[in-house]
């Protein structure tokens, strides 16, 4: 994804401090505090420009939306997007998520949502994929017993690899070769995917986590 240094993110990052929120490597908060208690909560974790988040929760309003992005250049964009029509169910969270377990107290998610993830081809960068063991752990914890992770990718190797890592320790609702052709209805594309969807299938999957005795 090609993105625009955004001069001012900082600033405009610290103006919007309903909207979203900048959390300094090695830093974090706890994101439960901020959610008013009755509200089940949905995870983003690379939400890029922000096209799934802003219409998410403009369809969800009965459900707090919080979206992780490690780059100004796209949490910025989603910002606009959040912006334009005004709503109190979502966050933005500048942040790299690789602590993310961190953030969230046990059993408070409902529902992780990764959307076209960087695919990390290297070997040596396996650890980075959102989808390696470390990150599993880290989701197995702060969703709720039933809560879903939820995958579209038009990588490949990715979805494969997701499969055999999550078949370990979680099972499957849904698997789709090909999102599009299955005409799935209420899918939002994302702008990664609009881009790219000509091109290939889109692959997704839903799984819940095994309960530990399975
Ligand atoms: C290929 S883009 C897809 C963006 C968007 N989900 C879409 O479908 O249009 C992947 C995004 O994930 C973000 N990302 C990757 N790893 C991340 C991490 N560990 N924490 C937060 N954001 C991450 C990248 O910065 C990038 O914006």
């Amino acid at each position: 994804m090609r993105l625009k240094y955004v001069k001012d993110a900082k600033e405009q990052i610290a103006n919007a401090p309903d909207l979203i929120l900048d959390i300094p490597r090695g830093t974090h908060t706890l994101l439960n505090q901020i959610v008013p208690s009755e509200m089940p909560i949905e995870v983003e974790i690379g939400a890029g420009k922000g096209q799934f988040i802003h219409q998410l929760s403009q369809q969800q309003p009965g459900i707090f939306h919080i979206a992780f992005e490690k780059f100004d250049g796209a949490i910025i964009k989603a910002l606009h997007k959040c912006q334009e029509t005004p709503r109190n169910n979502v966050l933005l969270i500048r942040a790299d998520a690789e602590n993310i377990v961190d953030f969230f107290t046990p059993n408070s998610v409902e529902k992780i949502y990764l959307n076209f993830s960087d695919p990390w081809p290297k070997a040596r960068h396996e650890k980075r994929r959102l989808t390696n063991q470390k990150f599993l752990n880290q989701y197995k914890t702060i969703l709720k017993q039933n809560g879903s992770l939820v995958i579209k990718t038009d990588n490949r190797h990715l979805f494969e690899y997701s499969l055999i890592q999550m078949n370990a320790c979680m099972q499957f609702e849904f698997i789709s070769l090909d999102l599009h052709a299955d005409d799935i209805k209420d899918n939002i594309v994302t702008e990664f995917e609009k881009k790219h969807a000509p091109y290939g299938p889109i692959y997704t999957i839903k799984a819940q986590f095994k309960e530990d005795n399975q």
